[in-house]
């Protein structure tokens, strides 16, 4: 088959990784893919935003089979388009991407099926959320309704702050994912990411992970994209899997179905744990990034064959292999990164890391220039081990970064830090 992956990251380069181990795949291309895609597979120029021209390309290129891997391209509807040129996609429609897309709708779809999650209330007008904020007091957590790059999310300590981000997000500093605001109750506990591959109709959980999302050491300074992730996550015990499943994402799934917007594509569900208990917190509508990184690495090649199920219906006929291991990715960033950041720095040392099922560095925000490794992003690289035990997995990802000659990076060494005593 001929398979394009759509999307830049270190998610699309784990992606290519698992599919280039698959028999079934002949020719790969990633668009625009990195450095690290490019070694495994033909990178295309492509503005993955256009529709039609993701349509002609796929098309021109004769490719049988297309993976979304970012929520943009699907909240845009490159999904729909692709499946009515009669081409199989993974990923949801734009209908269905509103799980991910607005906020208030994943709320009034919990609603709806009664799935747990924060009690909220949504608003248009800034002076009734300001009186709201002020009659609830803090903490709070107050959400801009749609796509904000993962930025439009304020836990509020205090009023203030609430206040100061209503000012934010009512003042336009979200564009028009502002033009709504939901309001939440603050919900403690611990979190975790669950994945959940859905044709429509069926369901089949493809791994948990935890994620880092501070940029400091000890889960300190500004959020970022994540900065480390390691799968499975323990907190998720099967008790509470089952209870989420039944609870939350079944529920949610045939929610969509019933209302002519099936859900195809990879679920994932943030979720609050407490009490034994897990409650929604969000979905994505896309794998996450870095935790798609240590799904890939768990699930290999097969991950395909789950991928190419879910697209075409027929998921209640496959079943992951889990072996009894672990995984563990550690995001190296540029040096100022989650705020401006250098670029163009050199990355040494790379050809000499090993590269097996339990070694793995997926490139990010990479370019390849006259044979050398530039720093082109961010988040630059995920250094990702496998083990038997998360402590192997953490090891060996350390080992790695250990080796890595970039004097323009820096990187997290506490990741995996809640599961394990730190060495
Ligand atoms: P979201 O983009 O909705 O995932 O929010 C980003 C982050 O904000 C989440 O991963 C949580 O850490 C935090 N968060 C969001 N909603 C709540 C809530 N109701 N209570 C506590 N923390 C929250
Ligand atoms: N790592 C968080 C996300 O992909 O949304």
């Amino acid at each position: 088959m001929n398979i394009l992956i759509l999307g830049g990251g270190g998610r699309e380069h784990s992606l290519a990784w698992a599919v280039k181990q698959n028999p079934k795949c002949d020719r790969l291309i990633v668009a625009p893919g990195n450095a690290g895609t490019a070694m495994l597979a033909e990178c295309a120029d492509l503005d993955v935003l256009d529709a039609a021209a993701v349509v002609t390309f796929a098309e021109e290129n004769t490719v049988d089979f297309v993976i979304v891997g970012p929520e943009a391209p699907l909240a845009a509807g490159v999904a729909d388009a692709l499946k009515a040129a009669g081409i199989k996609t993974f990923g949801p429609s734009a209908a269905a991407a509103r799980l991910e897309a607005s906020k208030a709708f994943t709320k009034e779809i919990c609603d709806a099926c009664g799935a747990p999650t924060a009690g909220y209330a949504r608003f248009t007008d800034k002076a009734a959320a300001v009186a709201y904020v002020k009659t609830e007091g803090a903490p709070i957590v107050v959400k801009a309704d749609g796509l904000a790059a993962g930025k439009g999310v304020i836990v509020a300590m205090t009023v203030e702050e609430a206040l100061a981000g209503l000012d934010d997000i009512f003042g336009g500093a979200f564009g028009a994912a502002g033009a709504e605001v939901v309001i939440e109750e603050f919900m403690e506990g611990e979190e975790a990411s669950l994945f959940i591959l859905s044709d429509g109709t069926d369901v089949l959980p493809v791994g948990s992970a935890q994620d880092h999302k501070r940029v400091g050491d000890g889960d300190t300074g500004p959020n970022t994209g994540g900065m480390g992730a390691y799968s499975p996550a323990p907190v998720l015990t099967d008790a509470i899997l089952s209870q989420a499943m039944e609870e939350i994402v079944k529920p949610t799934i045939a929610e969509m179905a019933r209302r002519g917007t099936p859900f195809q594509g990879v679920l994932y569900a943030g979720l609050m744990i407490k009490d034994g208990r897990a409650r929604l917190v969000e979905y994505n509508v896309r794998f996450g990034d870095p935790e798609a990184q240590v799904l890939m690495m768990r699930l290999g090649a097969q991950a395909f064959d789950l991928i190419q199920a879910c697209a075409e219906g027929r998921l209640a006929t496959v079943k992951a292999n889990w072996a009894d291991d672990h995984a563990l990715t550690v995001v190296m960033a540029a040096e100022g990164y989650p705020g401006s950041y250098l670029k163009g720095s050199q990355i040494r040392g790379l050809a000499e890391l090993p590269e097996d099922s339990s070694h793995m560095v997926f490139h990010a925000g990479t370019a390849e220039r006259n044979g050398a490794i530039i720093a082109t992003g961010g988040r630059v690289l995920n250094v990702t081990g496998r083990g038997e035990t998360l402590a192997e997995a953490r090891a060996r990802a350390y080992a790695m970064v250990d080796r890595i000659d970039w004097p323009g990076g820096f990187c997290r060494r506490d990741i995996g830090w809640r599961a394990l005593p730190q060495p």
